[in-house]
């Protein structure tokens, strides 16, 4: 098992989980409630519009509109909430926040398990790496995304090439194709099997294994009859953490590829520039020209 994960990180980027034990009922619940959540007008969402990339709680249309220039044009709705290690909720819908709270707590657990496990792959021993990374108190995002239909789906995208922040995202999708993934240089969609969760590499954990897995450059394309939606849950370390490579990954034929950052710092820096592929990664990379 350690070593099929290992293979998909390297080799893919990206796996799909089965079996993961989140009910078929709790991952509607949280579908709907978001659905709420959007459908509410926009005196009701007022306060989250536009407010800083580090408050716990935004929404907004495109990648973010407050940065966003003309240079990608992404067609969502999103809506973005902290959820670990304070836990917060909109007021609503009403049950959004006991439903986000079970989604959260279950995810959170999933999340953790799999971070322990592709990092023993790797060779690194749990206990240093938990408290480098402070991961008692690791960031915890949910979000989710909503695509409407579009006329013309080639001329915009749903959300345009990127990878994404923080060591793992788990997706859950309403059913509607538009994920694809770069693999060997091709635009792959990505069709989930039924019930199951997509996990992929994020940034961070591109920086922790220096290099050996990549985070994965994907998008989003829109549909022209159906409406998509997405719930992600994003985890990352400590917004206090210094993520840099693991000690151990780290020698003279492996030098550092990375330098350290906080993940705060990090977060400030990717979601407030337009997203351009993986340019985020630069800020932390070493140069390997001179
Ligand atoms: C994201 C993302 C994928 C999706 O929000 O970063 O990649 O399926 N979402 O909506
Ligand atoms: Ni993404």
């Amino acid at each position: 098992m350690l070593r099929t994960l290992a293979k998909a990180c390297k080799d893919w980027g990206f796996f799909m989980l089965v079996n993961h034990g989140i009910r078929e009922r709790l991952r509607n619940e949280m579908l709907e409630a978001f659905k709420a959540l959007f459908d509410l007008t926009d005196d009701e969402k007022g306060s989250y519009i536009g407010t800083h990339v580090l408050d716990p709680i935004r929404m907004g249309s495109g990648f973010n509109s407050m940065t966003d220039t003309g240079e990608c044009q992404c067609v969502r709705h999103h809506a973005k909430i902290l959820v670990h290690p304070e836990f917060h909720s909109v007021p609503k819908p009403l049950n959004f926040r006991n439903i986000s709270k079970q989604y959260s707590d279950c995810t959170r657990v999933i999340g953790l398990e799999l971070l322990k496990a592709i990092w023993e792959g790797l060779g690194i021993k749990e206990s240093r790496v938990m408290e480098a990374l402070k991961l008692g108190l690791c960031t915890q995002y949910l979000a989710a995304n909503l695509y409407p239909q579009y006329l013309n789906p080639g001329s915009a995208f749903g959300l345009a090439p990127h990878s994404d922040l923080g060591f793992l995202t788990l997706v859950y999708q309403n059913g509607v194709d538009g994920l694809q993934i770069m693999h060997k240089d091709r635009w792959i969609y990505v069709k989930p099997i039924p019930n199951s969760i997509l996990v992929n590499i994020g940034d961070h954990m591109e920086i922790v294994s220096n290099g050996k897995y990549k985070s994965v450059l994907h998008r989003v394309v829109l549909d022209s009859e159906m409406v998509r939606m997405s719930i992600m849950m994003v985890i990352g370390p400590s917004l206090d953490a210094i993520v840099e490579p693991f000690a151990d990954l780290v020698n003279a034929n492996s030098p550092a590829m990375f330098r350290g950052l906080t993940y705060r710092d990090y977060f400030e820096h990717q979601q407030s520039n337009s997203i351009v592929e993986k340019r985020a990664l630069n800020i932390v990379r070493f140069r390997t020209d001179n």
